[in-house]
């Protein structure tokens, strides 16, 4: 097969990824747990065509050179390595949310283009091979690869750092509402965001209470337990802008209008909703909440003049070969 298109979902994490072993290998500090969200998608098709002289690279419709080219013919080479090949790929890519405001854009992105690529040039790669692939261009992109409820094993070496599903997506009716607040594109991207955060004092005392922490909240999970996973969601994404906020250089990747709505959280819940929030790195909030109550954060949300839109999501499938979309 010379071309091929995949479909992989973002996913937001419970337990979070922030700071790098190794850079160039994107190895983590801690493993982490995610969720993958059913309504955030990119599709990716890769055709390696021998005609081409350089990768061509088009992501929502728009041809793209500099920076988010190299980045993309950068892992297109890892797969050009592994298959044995050297010609040159046209990459299309389009996602259905808007990039780089703290939805994963860069986990999905990663992970189809890991699969199409790979399938276009005639491999297929047992699953932890194909999230150690994406893991490369993007660590999050590992966990978008397996279905469902997924774990990132933290590992000092290539093979071993990999995702791998805990439960498939209808083990819990979860839901992810993503509040979108900003579509600004954010300033800092992770991957500076994960080099500033070693210099954060705090760094090294996450890292050691992460140790207990992704049992208890993989448990939460497991158990369905929202007044487990609510509370632990909160504190890990507030601790993970706590280093953000303290690295160097200091990163601030909320809005006024993210505060907004983290203190509107608390007050729904004060007043009996259950629903608890995260963040990645970005303004948008991701509002966590059991299938029951997922009506209700809605109806509260339509009441904000400052939330945009948002994007409701239930847990998500694997990244998938799909047919070529029609020109
Ligand atoms: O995969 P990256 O380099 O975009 O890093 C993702 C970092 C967070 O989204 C903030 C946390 C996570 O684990 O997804």
């Amino acid at each position: 097969m010379t071309s091929a298109t995949a479909v992989a979902c973002a996913n937001i994490a419970f337990v979070k990824y922030w700071g790098n072993l190794s850079p160039d290998l994107r190895l983590p500090f801690n493993s982490s747990l995610s969720m993958n969200l059913s309504a955030a998608t990119t599709t990716t098709t890769v055709r390696f065509d021998p005609g081409l002289a350089s990768d061509h690279v088009v992501i929502d419709g728009e041809a793209r050179a500099g920076a988010p080219r190299d980045r993309v013919a950068h892992h297109l080479d890892l797969v050009r390595a592994r298959a044995g090949i050297g010609t040159h790929a046209a990459v299309e890519s389009s996602n259905s949310f808007p990039m780089g405001t703290g939805i994963a854009s860069s986990a999905s992105a990663f992970a189809a283009l890991s699969l199409a690529a790979t399938a276009a040039a005639g491999l297929s790669l047992p699953e932890p091979e194909l999230s150690a692939l994406a893991r490369r261009g993007s660590g999050s992109a590992a966990r978008s690869v397996p279905p469902g409820f997924v774990e990132w094993h933290a590992a000092g070496d290539h093979a071993a750092s990999f995702a791998a599903s805990f439960a498939p997506p209808e083990h819990w009716d979860l839901r992810d509402i993503v509040a979108v607040v900003s579509r600004d594109h954010k300033r800092t991207g992770s991957t500076d965001g994960h080099g500033a955060a070693l210099a954060s004092p705090f760094f090294a005392a996450r890292i050691a209470g992460l140790q207990a922490e992704v049992p208890r909240v993989r448990q939460a999970i497991l158990d369905r337990d929202m007044a487990v996973l609510g509370p632990a969601i909160e504190a890990e994404a507030l601790a993970l802008h706590a280093i953000a906020l303290t690295g160097r250089p200091a990163l601030l990747y909320w809005a006024p209008a993210t505060v907004a709505l983290l203190h509107q959280v608390h007050a729904w819940r004060d007043a009996g909703l259950p629903v608890w929030f995260t963040l990645d790195a970005g303004p948008n909030v991701h509002l966590i909440c059991d299938g029951a109550a997922a009506g209700d954060v809605e109806g509260c949300l339509r009441q904000l003049d400052y939330v945009e839109s948002w994007l409701h999501n239930h847990a998500g499938g694997a990244a998938r070969l799909v047919p070529a979309p029609a020109v």
